[in-house]
C-alpha cells in the first residue's frame, strides 16, 4: 500500500522526524478537517436550529464500532470515557471485595495502573506490586503473586517506558482459574497491533485516544466483557447511568421520591455528556488506521523497529527494551549518559523523541520509514 498516500495526512513529515507516538501524537489533517467542520455546522446549529445534527450523532455512536474492530469486541462492549486513566479508576472501583481479597499489579506499569490500585488499601485491600527484573515480568513471576483471593491482575499490554509486552493469554488463564479478571491498560498498544480480547481473555480494558489511535486529547474507551457488563455497577453516576423513565421522575418529581435504577448496557458506565468534537476527530482517526489495516501497521511498526534495535546494537547502546521474541513492541528504549544533553541535541536536528527512566523512547508508527530511521541514525552519530 501506498505510504505516502498516509504520510501525507501528517504535515510534520515534512520538517521533523516524529517519533514519540508513546506520548501525545500528530493528528491527522482528515481528523483535523472533520473536527472543524462539526464545529461549523454546530455554531450553524446553534445560530439558526435549522441545521441536522443527525449524521455527525450516527458518526460519533459509530466510534464504538471502530474501537471495538480494533480489539474484537462488540459494540455493545464499548463505552465512551475520557481517558484511560478515568477507566482504570472505574474498573478498580466497581468490583467486588471482601475481607482478605487482594489484587496485583507491578512495577512496569504507567503511574495511573498503580496508583488506582493501592487507593483500595483504603477498602482493606491488599495490593501486591511485582517488580520487573531488567525491565521484564514473566508470566512465571506474576502467577507467584495471583492466588484464589486476587480479585484483578492489571497489566498495560505494551509497556510505557520500554515496550514490555505481556502474554496477556497466559496471564488471564492463570487469572481465571483461581478467580480473578484480568484488567488491561490498552493505551500504549491499540492502534499499533491487532489486539483480540476474547483469544486474549480480557476482562476489562481502558484506553485514551491521544497515542496509537492518532485522536485528540479526551476521546476514550472502555471495554467491559458483556457478561461483566450488567453484573457490575457503575461507582461513578450521573443522568446517563440511570433508567430513562426513573430519570425522568428524577427530574419532574419531589426530590423524596428520587429513585437509583440503572439503566440496562454498557451505557450505564457513561455517567454524562462526552466531548462531541473530540470522538469526530478519533473516529477518523480510527477509519485511517482501519483503512491501512491493523496487522498491516502491526507489521510495519515490528519492521521498522527491528531495523533500529539492530543498528542501536551495531552502534553499542545499551538497551532497556527486552529483546526476546514477542518481549516487545513499538517502543525502544536506549540509555544514554546525559539524557537531556541527547534531547536537547535531538531536537535541535529536528528529531522527536521523549526522555524516560535514564534512556531515549522511540515511538515509530506505521506511517514511518526506514529513511527516516537512518536520518535518525545519522544523527545519533554526530553525538559521539
Ligand atoms: C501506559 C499508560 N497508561 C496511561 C497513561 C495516561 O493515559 P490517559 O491520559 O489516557 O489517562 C499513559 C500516558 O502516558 C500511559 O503511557
Amino acid at each position: 500500500m501506498d505510504i505516502q498516500r498516509f504520510r501525507a495526512e501528517f504535515p510534520i513529515t515534512r520538517s521533523k522526524i516524529f517519533l514519540n507516538h508513546a506520548a501525545v501524537s500528530p493528528l491527522p489533517l482528515r481528523s483535523a478537517d472533520a473536527m472543524r467542520s462539526y464545529v461549523e455546522n454546530k455554531v450553524k446549529a446553534q445560530l439558526t436550529h435549522d441545521v441536522d445534527l443527525g449524521d455527525w450523532r450516527k458518526k460519533i455512536a459509530e466510534t464504538k464500532g471502530l474501537f471495538a474492530r480494533l480489539i474484537g469486541a462488540r459494540e455493545d462492549e464499548i463505552a465512551h470515557i475520557p481517558n484511560t486513566t478515568f477507566g482504570l479508576n472505574l474498573i478498580a472501583q466497581m468490583l467486588d471485595y471482601k475481607p482478605g481479597s487482594n489484587v496485583v499489579t507491578n512495577t512496569l506499569e504507567y503511574i495511573s495502573n498503580v496508583i488506582v490500585w493501592l487507593k483500595l488499601r483504603e477498602r482493606g485491600v491488599e495490593v501486591r506490586i511485582v517488580r520487573d527484573v531488567g525491565g521484564r515480568i514473566s508470566v512465571d513471576m506474576l502467577e507467584k503473586s495471583i492466588d484464589d483471593r486476587t480479585v484483578a491482575v492489571a497489566v498495560g499490554q505494551v509497556g510505557w517506558y520500554n515496550g514490555f509486552r505481556h502474554d496477556l493469554r497466559a496471564i488471564s488463564e492463570i487469572a481465571h482459574e483461581r478467580g480473578a479478571f484480568l484488567a488491561v491498560d490498552g493505551i500504549q498498544a491499540v492502534g499499533n497491533m491487532k489486539i483480540d480480547v476474547a483469544r486474549e481473555g480480557i476482562d476489562f480494558l481502558a484506553c485514551g485516544s491521544y497515542k496509537w489511535l492518532l485522536g485528540p486529547l479526551g476521546a476514550g474507551f472502555l471495554y467491559i466483557k458483556s457478561e461483566h457488563i450488567d453484573r457490575f455497577n457503575p461507582p461513578i453516576l450521573g443522568g446517563g447511568s440511570i433508567d430513562p423513565e426513573v430519570s425522568r421522575r428524577n427530574i419532574y418529581e419531589r426530590f423524596d421520591l428520587y429513585e437509583l435504577k440503572y439503566s440496562k448496557g454498557i451505557g450505564k458506565y457513561e455517567a454524562a455528556h462526552i466531548n462531541d468534537v473530540a470522538y469526530i476527530g478519533v473516529g477518523e482517526s480510527m477509519r485511517l488506521l482501519l483503512d491501512y489495516g491493523v496487522e498491516n501497521v502491526e507489521e510495519r511498526i515490528k519492521r521498522i523497529g527491528d531495523y533500529f534495535i539492530s543498528s542501536l546494537i551495531e552502534m553499542g547502546y545499551e538497551l532497556q527494551t527486552p529483546l526476546g521474541e514477542d518481549e516487545h513492541h513499538a517502543i525502544i528504549n536506549f540509555k544514554v549518559k546525559d539524557p537531556d544533553a541527547v534531547m536537547d541535541y535531538l531536537s535541535r536536528n529536528g528529531v522527536v523523541v521523549s526522555k524516560r527512566v535514564g534512556g531515549i523512547r522511540v515511538s515509530p508508527h506505521f506511517y514511518n520509514t526506514e529513511e527516516e530511521i537512518e536520518k535518525f541514525l545519522s544523527i545519533l552519530k554526530g553525538i559521539r
